[in-house]
């Protein structure tokens, strides 16, 4: 994750302990008693991952609980990304001074099920992955892209997208990717200078793809 993201982003990546480690207690207040254990690993990866981020940008490391819409309440002056899938989870955070967003995807490389396609793939879409190199099951890498796409979106903007509000196109050399916003959500969007269009990187290695993308400051 961390080739995928500027070096004004601190990028950490869970290690073996992380998953069983200790929870701050407002994080514990956040996950609740009756968490099956594969939500709580995930959940504690996470934070571990979360909190070594802010040590990264010179920060104590603080509690990052989540808000009432599950999205990660970072400290003031910050703005980070967590994501978590069999076996990986890493956390990227950044100052507000330096970036507007980020967000970062984790998936593993395998085929998504024809109802999965349906609901993240626009028909162009569909198209342009029949096109691309064989090898590489694209239709995760656009699941995965419109992930990180969302999570870069939602800090900023506060409203839902839909995976079909994303228009996605892909360079598969470059490992890149852009995001066009549905204008419909980009005018209904309640902030100044909503983003219209978000760019990120793509990486499949070692069973897993991974993307990332970052909104530049205004
Ligand atoms: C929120 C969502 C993107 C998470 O992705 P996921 O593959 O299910 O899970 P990941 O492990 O990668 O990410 C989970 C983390 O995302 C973060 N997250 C949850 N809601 C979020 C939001 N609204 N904004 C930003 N981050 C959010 C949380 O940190 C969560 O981990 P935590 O609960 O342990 O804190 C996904 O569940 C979702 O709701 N998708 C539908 C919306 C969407 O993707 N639209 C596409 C628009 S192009």
């Amino acid at each position: 994750m961390r080739d995928l993201l500027p070096a004004t982003v601190a990028v950490a990546v869970a290690g073996p302990d992380d998953w069983t480690g200790e929870l701050l207690p407002a994080e514990q207040a956040c996950l609740g008693e009756r968490a099956v254990q594969t939500r709580r690993r995930d959940f504690t990866a996470g934070r571990a991952c979360a909190r070594r981020a802010l040590t990264d940008l010179g920060l104590p490391p603080t509690a990052v609980p989540s808000a009432a819409d599950r999205a990660p309440v970072w400290p003031a002056g910050v703005v980070g990304t967590i994501t978590h899938t069999t076996g990986y989870c890493a956390a990227a955070a950044a100052y507000t001074t330096d970036i507007r967003s980020v967000g970062i995807d984790a998936e593993q490389h395998r085929e998504v099920s024809p109802g999965v396609r349906r609901l993240v793939l626009l028909p162009e879409e569909e198209a342009t992955c029949a096109r691309l190199p064989s090898g590489t099951f694209w239709p995760v890498v656009l699941f995965s892209a419109k992930e990180t796409v969302y999570k870069v979106w939602y800090p900023v903007v506060r409203s839902w997208l839909d995976f079909q509000d994303a228009r996605l196109e892909l360079d598969p050399d470059a490992g890149t990717f852009t995001a066009r916003i549905a204008p419909a959500r980009v005018d209904a969007a309640a902030v100044d200078d909503p983003p219209t269009s978000i760019s990120g990187q793509f990486v499949i290695a070692d069973g897993l793809v991974r993307t990332a993308a970052v909104l530049s400051l205004r």
